[in-house]
């Protein structure tokens, strides 16, 4: 069905060329052809008056007989070319808002999956949309982790209704839900079968960088990308970590100063902290313009979720509209700073300065090597590439580390006994002194706590692919244009997987690491999979222990009754109304 499809596509576009060709041709024959000089008519037949004029009156009809064919013949053209385009993009339309949603939802209806039947262009987004707006508003019990109804609230609609094997329609494109760890481990594996989704023009305006490429151009980047991410780097940059939890944790201890406690929302302080360290370990000292571009770029978040919950409208962008300014305006803004950044220190370099050893120094060095290496600028990246990859720092490594440890002090406010233990670990490996990089990997208790925050709240919720080639995964056969969720937070808490307590706080399941705790499986997957997975796990993991390290060794802490629980997805999965808690100093 599917290559006759593609046949009559073929068929219909070769006519449409043909008979434009022929139009063509025609049209230039017609400007050839002109009727023959009045002299040689009359040299043959003499020149009588009255011969002369019938021969003018033949002339004349004549005349007006081949303009008029010209002329109808360049209308039949022009209308016959507006037609046939017209055609071509109407066929298109047509194809991707119904043929091909009803090919496509035939073929996996008849392997077995459920879903609601497809509706023209929205296909479930309304309802999606709803369904997310509703969950928003209804909190959870403080000690509830069963979270899922609330940060996909969509999905877990459709599995009650459908079982585990469906599909949701995200506009024209049905989604299917891959919950096999062996098929997902597929899934992350083949890459190039099963690749990131193509941005919308909206989206590619907060970040178009490594983490929306797929093919030669994600492989280049990541390749220019990896050695600023090498444990020998993070190493480091670990000072500068230390410098922005320093800075963290004074205004706490300022905070608690008088009466040794006081309740303390620590949701903003956690946001800023790893936007500081991400300024600092991307810019070095230009960091001050870093947290610029970071408030700007957590607007633009915003802006994006929002759109995102809609179809998108081919066009819609270039409306006046006041979100549309501002994101406009907000891009401006941000490519115009960070290029400053890039300049001055591309001068720098070329001036012979030492590189800095910051995120963009040892990218802009990498680029060079590798445009040097290769003898051809086209194996490097562009400034405008630069830009992008910065922007991608803040929106891949800001907030999600937030989230990390937002959530992992939600934990140990709520398991006091999980607090003590890692605290006494801390104290046993630093006492109150500064932090060593090599002391950090010794904080087993910290990392085991940390892995089962990430499994009960992992910071991306799921991650989305599209086919790009018809694939058999399993048993299932499927089509080009079909989009996957792996929805890490389900798999996090399938009780067939993790067992019966899988909804438990138990950072023991990690006591002999995540090989034993998965035996293997890809079965817990927080920072992805596969040649794509997370550049900066490592970056993440070692900013989340230091500054997990220094609070703990200066404060104890609970939850104020004034929290409420409510993980929301903002692109990350947030506490909606922050995390105020009772800090006490020690
Ligand atoms: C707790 C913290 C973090 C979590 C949970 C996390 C999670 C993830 C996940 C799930 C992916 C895979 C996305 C996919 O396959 O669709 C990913 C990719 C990525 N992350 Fe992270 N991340 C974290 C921190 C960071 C940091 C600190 C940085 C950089 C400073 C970073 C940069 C990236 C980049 C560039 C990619 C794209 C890699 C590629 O496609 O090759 N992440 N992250």
């Amino acid at each position: 069905m599917q290559l006759l499809m593609l046949l009559v596509e073929l068929a219909l576009l070769e006519l449409v060329f043909m008979l434009l060709l022929i139009l063509q041709q025609m049209k230039k024959l017609l400007e050839q052809i002109k009727p023959p000089e009045r002299s040689t008519v009359v040299d043959l037949i003499g020149t009588t008056n009255e011969i002369e004029r019938k021969i003018e009156y033949h002339f004349f009809l004549s005349n007006m007989l081949a303009d008029s064919i010209f002329k109808l013949f360049v209308a039949v053209f022009e209308v016959g070319q507006e037609f046939f385009i017209s055609l071509i993009y109407a066929w298109k339309l047509l194809n991707w808002a119904w043929f091909k949603p009803r090919k496509l939802d035939k073929c996996l209806r008849q392997q077995g999956l459920k879903g609601n039947s497809y509706k023209l262009i929205f296909g479930d987004l309304k309802e999606l949309s709803k369904s997310v707006e509703n969950a928003k508003s209804k909190p959870l019990n403080v000690s509830d982790d069963d979270i899922s109804p609330k940060v996909l609230p969509y999905f877990i609609e459709t599995i009650k209704k459908y079982g585990k094997n469906c599909f949701i329609w995200a506009g024209p494109k049905p989604m299917v839900c891959v919950r096999e760890p062996e098929a997902i481990k597929e899934v992350l594996t083949k890459y190039g079968v099963y690749q990131k989704v193509e941005l919308t023009p909206p989206t590619k305006l907060l970040a178009h960088g490594i983490i929306s490429y797929n093919e030669d151009k994600w492989a280049k980047h990541r390749k220019i990308l990896n050695p600023a991410f090498h444990m020998e780097k993070i190493k480091n940059m670990l000072p500068v970590f230390h410098l922005s939890c320093s800075e963290m944790v004074s205004q706490w201890k300022e905070a608690v100063t008088e009466k040794g406690s006081c309740e303390l929302d620590i949701w903003p302080y956690l946001e800023r902290l790893t936007s500081d360290v991400i300024s600092r370990t991307a810019f070095g000292s230009n960091y001050e313009e870093g947290r610029k571009i970071f408030e700007l770029q957590k607007e633009q978040a915003e802006h994006v979720t929002e759109v995102s919950r809609t179809l998108y409208i081919p066009g819609w962008r270039f409306l006046p509209t006041k979100r549309n300014r501002r994101m406009k305006e907000i891009e401006k803004e941000v490519q115009a700073m960070i290029r400053g950044i890039i300049d001055k220190r591309v001068k720098a370099m070329k001036a012979g300065e030492a590189n800095a050893d910051d995120l963009l120094g040892i990218l802009l060095e990498s680029n060079f090597k590798e445009i040097e290496q290769q003898g051809n600028n086209d194996f490097g990246m562009t400034t405008q590439d630069v830009i992008e990859e910065c922007k991608v720092f803040y929106i891949a490594g800001q907030e999600t580390t937030s989230v990390l440890l937002v959530w992992t002090i939600i934990l140990l406010s709520r398991h006091p006994d999980w607090q003590a233990r890692a605290r006494e670990e801390v104290l046993q490996v630093f006492g109150d002194g500064t932090l060593k990089f090599d002391g950090l990997n010794r904080l087993k208790m910290v990392t085991m706590i940390l892995h089962e925050s990430l499994r009960l709240y992992p910071p991306a919720e799921a991650l989305t692919r599209r086919v790009t080639t018809k694939t058999k995964l399993g048993e299932l056969i499927l089509q080009e244009g079909v989009m996957l969720t792996l929805p890490i937070l389900l798999v996090h808490h399938d009780k067939e997987i993790w067992g019966e307590d899988a909804l438990e706080f138990k950072p023991e399941r990690f006591s002999e690491g995540v090989s034993k705790a998965t035996k293997g499986q890809m079965t817990f997957f927080p920072f992805g999979g596969g040649p794509r997975i997370c550049i900066g796990l490592n970056f993440a993991m070692i900013e989340a222990k230091t500054a997990l390290a220094m609070i703990l060794q200066r404060f104890s802490f609970e939850l104020s009754p004034s929290y409420t629980h409510s993980p929301q997805s903002v692109i990350t999965m947030q506490p909606q109304y922050g995390a105020p808690l009772i800090l006490h100093r020690l």
